[in-house]
């Protein structure tokens, strides 16, 4: 696919330098609003000649231009080639850029600061590399399949969660002067025939869980939305009225553009009058075929598409260039995707990544309080999983297979590493400081870490589990995953390890859950350390809760199930008709089925004692019937209700908590038994307390009934806790 003649066009852009100084570089704007933004693009769409407003909204061709999606210039009002690039964790096919934590890992630190920083680091890079759309975040697939191979570009299998994180890292991109895309719209679960099935799903379904995270998306006023490859209820998402028009232009009121996934447009004037503003990437990967460009103008011409669907189109694209001030002067693209060179970025965004890697760790088991490590004599690191892969970071493109340590899936949705500190390197640099001997046996093999372990003081085995996106296969996984195990045989690893060393602490580094029922009750296994996809400083962040320097803080943003059938979710051969509102641990509460690790679950090396819970307000029942902005109805944004509730740190050292809160609806709703809708994050030194506050919006208490959102009236339950099953504080809001 990669031929030649499209890095010779490439690499000419190349030598386009940005011309701003550093500190307009890395500035934060204040965002236009929608309508100053729009009258700007009416403005300059006067301007514009038919085929200039053609060329805005076709890209230019697969590998015609620098970028992954490029579209043609307009000079008669200054607008660029719009380069859009991949996506959700960085900058993809550029090196030097930082890898940063993968969504499901910035979730698993339920921290919106955090987020919200790597939102506004990734943003500068884009901006810094003349990116105007960054493809990313991802919300979908937001979870149904345990074993989805998208899951872990997004932000874990509840949509409160997932909303919270779109809104976050949009803000930050924005802010840094690049268009955020929300991905993929909608119901795109699975990989498995991904351009030809058909999600069909109710609409009370697509409302409660897999648009919603979308509508936090266009009320932090997002650009542009990407239609996914899959049919919704028999429809193309990317050719759908009822998707594109219907249910995020109408309901939602989304002002940005909808560009197609690539490739997953079908028609010339389905996907226009569908909803669809820009196709990507313009001539189809195989057959160089348009549906735009030319044969947009042709419909336009013979009354298929009205000019004002064009214009709309346009003034869409052009009101969100303007909306993020890339009007002036944003640096020229200065990168070649198809020859991928090395680049400089200013900035330690470095740090965040180490935050996240920190404090997106999740520890699970710790038996006798066996961390953090303190200076052991010994200690023996084992498996591929501890160390940068032999044969080099980035060995196989967009990181298609699974050798040394993980730090991100595979795909689309991956970048070069640059920068890796692995657990190995870590470990041995904390291992001088306290005069600790580190041996390693750095592979798979079970006999080898166990003779490793044998004598050690302490046996780290790390071991993963992978998953990507579809176009590329990874030991047999075309994308989802095949099963739930470890890879590599890492049970058989661990249980080798666990025979011979009494002091064994399982690191865990993957896309999403993995059965660990062969091991987890092993006494001699005394801690797992759920570590994630945490991105370049994965050792760094490894070292700092493994031996102490900051108490784990992380929760669970899935359930992990003693077995695999306990997710009741199948990834569908064909068509999938079974969705229901029960992922996860909505469906292991209803079911009463025993989870080995719940969502939200996360130990910590200190102890939070709940108390003091208060509500105040009071909700109304019925319809949301406000006007329609950015993100839906705006009466379903405000806030009806207060709920506070005491949490003081109780151990010996400082940590940090995440206490969360889950709604109950009244009986006969219909809905899970309790539904996450607030969290907070908060350091407390021992003995310190403070006030968790979670404000319940319309929409918080509301469910889709009858083509609207209503509340309903009844008793709701206000659960405050530790996690979805450590509930420790119980009340009630009657509407
Ligand atoms: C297809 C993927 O589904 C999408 O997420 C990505 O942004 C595009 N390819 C471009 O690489």
């Amino acid at each position: 696919m990669r031929t030649a003649i499209f890095s010779i066009l490439a690499t000419a852009t190349l030598t386009t330098q940005s011309a701003l100084p550093s500190d307009a570089l890395h500035s934060k704007r204040a965002l236009l609003g929608w309508d100053e933004a729009y009258s700007k693009a009416e403005a300059s769409l006067a301007k514009l000649s038919s085929s200039e407003k053609i060329g805005i909204v076709t890209g230019v061709g697969w590998m015609k231009g620098p970028c992954v999606g490029n579209t043609t210039p307009a000079s008669s009002i200054g607008y660029p080639s719009l380069c859009l690039q991949d996506g959700p964790l960085g900058i993809r096919y550029v090196k030097g850029v930082t890898a940063f934590s993968a969504g499901i890992h910035a979730a698993s630190t339920w921290d919106r600061d955090l987020i919200h920083e790597r939102g506004s680091f990734m943003g500068n890079e884009a901006k810094q590399l003349g990116v105007n759309v960054q493809l990313g975040p991802a919300a979908g697939a937001l979870g149904k399949f345990a074993k989805g191979g998208r899951n872990w570009e997004g932000f874990g299998a509840d949509p409160y969660l997932q909303g919270i994180a779109m809104a976050e890292t949009i803000k930050g991109m924005q802010e840094s002067g690049v268009q955020a895309t929300a991905k993929h719209w909608t119901v795109n679960e699975q990989e498995r025939n991904r351009d030809t099935m058909s999600s069909n799903v109710g609409d009370r379904v697509l409302r409660e869980l897999y648009n919603w995270p979308f509508a936090d998306a266009v009320k932090a006023d997002v650009a542009s939305v990407m239609c996914s490859y899959n049919k919704v209820n028999s429809t193309w998402a990317c050719e759908s009225d009822f998707v594109m028009n219907k249910m995020l232009k109408e309901e939602l009121g989304f002002k940005g553009y909808v560009m197609s996934d690539w490739n997953a447009q079908h028609t010339t004037t389905g996907s226009a009058n569908g909803g669809m503003d820009m196709t990507m990437p313009g001539s189809d990967f195989n057959e160089g075929s348009y549906f735009w460009g030319p044969q947009l103008q042709s419909a336009v011409n013979n009354g298929q598409v009205q000019q004002s669907r064009v214009d709309d189109m346009v003034k869409r694209i052009l009101a969100s260039w303007y909306l993020v001030g890339q009007d002036k002067g944003y640096p020229a693209t200065s990168f070649d995707s198809w020859n991928v060179g090395q680049k400089t970025i200013t900035g330690n965004h470095f740090t965040n990544v180490r935050s996240m890697a920190r404090d997106g760790i999740v520890l699970l088991k710790n038996e006798g309080a066996s961390l953090p490590l303190k200076a052991p004599k010994s200690v023996a690191v084992i498996g591929l999983d501890s160390i940068v892969n032999p044969r080099g970071a980035n060995a196989c493109v967009d990181r298609g297979c699974n050798e040394g340590t993980l730090i991100m899936g595979w795909g689309s949705g991956s970048v070069e590493i640059s920068n890796l500190v692995a657990p190995l390197d870590a470990i041995k640099a904390q291992g001088q400081k306290d005069g600790t001997t580190v041996t390693s046996s750095p592979n798979d093999n079970a006999q080898q870490g166990a003779s490793a372990a044998q004598n050690a003081e302490v046996a780290v085995v790390c071991i993963n589990a992978n998953a990507g996106e579809g176009y590329i296969t990874v030991e047999g996984n075309a994308g989802d995953r095949n099963d739930l195990n470890a890879w590599h045989n890492g049970n058989a690893l661990v249980e080798a390890v666990a025979k011979v060393n009494k002091k064994t602490v399982v690191v865990v580094h993957s896309v999403g859950p993995i059965l660990m029922e062969s091991w987890i009750e092993n006494p001699n296994v005394v801690a797992v350390v759920w570590a994630g996809l945490p991105g370049q400083e994965s050792g760094n962040g490894l070292v700092d809760i493994l031996y102490g320097a900051a108490s784990p803080s992380g929760k669970l943003p899935y359930t992990i199930a003693k077995k695999e059938s306990d997710y009741g979710t199948t990834i569908a051969p064909g068509d999938d008709s079974n969705w229901d509102l029960f992922i996860d641990y909505r469906r292991f509460d209803r079911d009463n089925i025993e989870p080995r690790f719940e969502f939200g679950f996360g130990l910590s090396y200190t102890n939070f004692t709940y108390a003091d819970l208060a509500i105040s307000g009071a909700p109304t029942a019925g319809p949301a019937t406000g006007d329609i902005a950015p993100g839906g109805h705006v009466d379903l944004w405000e806030t009806v209700a207060t709920v506070t509730a005491e949490i003081t740190n109780s151990g010996g050292v400082e940590g940090a908590e995440v206490p969360q809160l889950y709604i109950g609806y009244p009986a006969g709703s219909g809905t899970p038994p309790k539904q996450l809708r607030g969290f907070n994050k908060f350091k407390l030194a021992a003995g310190a307390s403070s006030t968790a506050t979670f404000e319940l919006r319309r929409r918080d208490l509301s469910i889709w009934k009858d083509g609207e959102w209503v509340v309903p009236s009844g008793e709701f339950t206000v659960n405050v806790g530790a996690s979805s099953r450590d509930i420790r504080l119980e009340g009630k809001i009657t509407v």
